[in-house]
């Protein structure tokens, strides 16, 4: 089933969800060939972006190869948001996606991301101006609403439809449960009914059956994976055969996920320029081994190498040593 998100068509219902510090370019490609429909990039904050700093400009880097794209802007101050929105298309991404569901503490502060929910009025003026500045397509990341008493996602979803947003991703917790506690799938069906342009819902998928089951329980167009797919692309493939009705593929062996685990880490020593053993570099091939009997063996020997190379080679031995 084809989405549409203005004039750009996904070939289907699967995207890979924004994460700091893990969907960068070489994870968008990987979730892109094991079925993501659209991947997004890691928010970039709209302050840095406006001014041209080189680290966030640098989250916007994108290949052709990825596409559809969206790229990711924080909702900020009014004008740094639209000129950031504005490179994000200059740099050819598809879409530009604004995220106004970021529940951490220094954006809150700002009265930045997940902030904007306590005011619908303030959050259709950006997203007017946002739609207004750009000529691709804008979509909205919400939350359900500030906090459990003011649930305002369907109200919010009507605002960014009349604001000219061509779809939104609904996270279906409220900012203030950051993380905690189990979403709450019914606003998504709420919001999903208030308006006529495509939604995605979000919110603890852990598996290919979970992706299905968001389908089904909230009628949504679409739905968006993040923790479930941290080390874990097959997400996407096993849940695109039960969407084709085929039956589940089985899980990836141990051997299949040392080589997409590889390839990844191959990956971003190029698109950082550098071998680095950086917490974030063990921390990736960590959740290659998360679901394995002898995850705690591997912690180790991952965590005793020295290098780049050495991680490459203790991870090959640990992943190789037990069956
Ligand atoms: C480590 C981490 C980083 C995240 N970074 C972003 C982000 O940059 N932009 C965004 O819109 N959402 C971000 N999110 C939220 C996810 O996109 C998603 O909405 C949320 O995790 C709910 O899905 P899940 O329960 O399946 O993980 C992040 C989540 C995690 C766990």
């Amino acid at each position: 089933m084809r989405v549409h998100l203005g004039p750009v068509a996904l070939k289907g219902r699967l995207v890979l969800a924004s994460m700091e510090e893990h969907t960068d370019l070489p994870y968008r490609l990987i979730a892109k060939e094991f079925g993501a429909n659209l991947v997004i990039t890691e928010m970039g904050q709209p302050d840095r972006i406006a001014k041209g700093d080189k680290a966030a400009l640098r989250m916007l880097a994108t290949h052709p190869s990825e596409r559809p794209v969206a790229g990711q802007v924080l909702g900020g101050e009014l004008e740094d948001t639209v000129a950031a929105a504005r490179v994000v298309e200059e740099r050819g991404f598809d879409l530009v996606d604004v995220n106004l569901s970021c529940p951490i503490r220094r954006v809150i502060a700002r009265s930045w991301g997940g902030a904007y929910l306590k005011d619908p009025a303030r959050t259709g003026d950006l997203l007017r101006r946002v739609v207004a500045a750009v000529s691709i397509p804008v979509t909205l990341k919400l939350r359900s609403g500030w906090d459990e008493g003011s649930v305002n996602a369907p109200e919010v979803a009507r605002i960014a439809e009349e604001a000219g947003v061509a779809g939104m991703i609904l996270h279906a917790r409220t900012v203030l449960q950051a993380y905690r506690g189990p979403p709450d799938r019914s606003v998504i069906r709420r919001a999903k009914e208030a308006v006529r342009i495509p939604v995605f819902g979000a919110g603890d998928i852990r598996t290919a059956e979970d992706a299905v089951r968001m389908l089904e329980e909230t009628g949504s167009d679409g739905v968006s994976i993040a923790r479930g797919c941290l080390g874990n692309p097959w997400i996407f493939s096993r849940a695109q055969a039960l969407l084709a009705g085929s039956p589940l593929p089985p899980p990836p062996g141990r051997e299949e996920r040392l080589r997409v685990l590889l390839r990844h880490l191959d990956a971003e020593a190029r698109f950082l320029g550098r071998k680095d053993l950086s917490t974030r570099i063990v921390r990736l091939a960590l959740y290659y081994a998360k679901d394995l009997p002898d995850f705690d063996e591997i912690k180790r020997a991952a965590h005793a190498a020295r290098s780049f190379d050495e991680l490459k080679r203790a991870l090959q031995a640990a992943f190789r040593g037990c069956r």
